[in-house]
């Protein structure tokens, strides 16, 4: 899949990915004034695929997911989404079909749930039926819901808007464990039922890869291992190892 002949892991041979391509990224690099804290990157995310983007604290995960979104220019490479090259800026993206859920949680506390929803580019009755859990909460402030309520009411504000590739960073961010299991759910509903094409980063790695497709491993910017979820799922003890070489630096 990937031309970098380091890579410790790629898909086996004759197990080709199917479906319409929706992402498609080749020797992406991204970071901060000028300086690149991500090089080289290829990946591809598929229509009804969830892929795992993974890697330690400090890897690059978020700094990719911005980059793809639009939110920083990326410093070089290509980016493909929904069949065009050009990039363009968030806004629309959205417009055409590209949702992006941020590491920080995107509600405004003072509106109800019910309001968060409507700022969404769907239907509320949509997100209800992605996350029926919130219909208890509608005429709560969202200021006054757990953390883990938040999480789904941005989930389903993204889905609602029916996006054909949705990017989504740390969902599960300092939530317990019930609730991680929960939202990657939906986003793997999401995936089987309407085709969406998912690009999810995830600190809880057996989490991600039991619900996930395809998997990307990064490490200090790069792309270190990479293969079908189930086949990583297998080399669990691999994968996390790449964490902890990192965390001793
Ligand atoms: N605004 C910024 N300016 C300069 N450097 C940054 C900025 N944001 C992140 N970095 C650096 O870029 C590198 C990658 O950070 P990034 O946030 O992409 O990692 P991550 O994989 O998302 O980590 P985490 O799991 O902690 O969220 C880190 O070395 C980080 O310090
Ligand atoms: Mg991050």
């Amino acid at each position: 899949m990937t031309s970098t002949g380091e890579l410790q892991g790629a898909a086996a041979p004759g197990t080709p990915r199917t479906g319409v391509l929706r992402l498609k990224v080749r020797g992406l690099a991204a970071g901060y004034n000028g300086a690149a804290v991500v090089s080289d990157l290829d990946l591809e995310v598929h229509a009804g695929e969830v892929v795992a983007l993974l890697g330690a604290n400090g890897a690059g995960k978020s700094t990719t997911l911005l980059a793809l979104s639009g939110v920083l220019a990326p410093l070089g490479g290509e980016v493909e989404w929904l069949g065009r090259t050009r990039m363009a800026p968030l806004h629309v993206r959205s417009r055409n079909g590209v949702a992006f859920v941020p590491e920080s949680r995107s509600i405004i506390s003072g509106l109800t749930t019910e309001d968060n929803l409507r700022l969404g580019r769907g239907p509320v009755e949509l997100a209800l039926e992605y996350v029926p859990e919130l219909k208890r909460l509608i005429k709560r402030r969202a200021g006054l819901l757990s953390g883990g309520e938040q999480q789904m009411l941005t989930l389903a504000r993204a889905l609602a808007g029916r996006p054909r590739l949705l990017l989504a960073d740390e969902l599960s961010l300092g939530l317990a464990p019930m609730i991680v299991e929960r939202l990657l759910t939906i986003v793997r509903r999401a995936a089987d039922e309407e085709g969406i094409g998912a690009l999810i980063v995830e600190q809880q790695v057996q989490s991600a890869l039991s619900i996930s497709d395809h998997a990307y491993v990064l490490r200090r910017g790069r792309l270190v291992l990479e293969g079908p979820a189930a086949e990583l799922h297998g080399r669990l003890d691999e994968v996390e190892s790449l964490y902890l070489a990192d965390a001793a630096v």
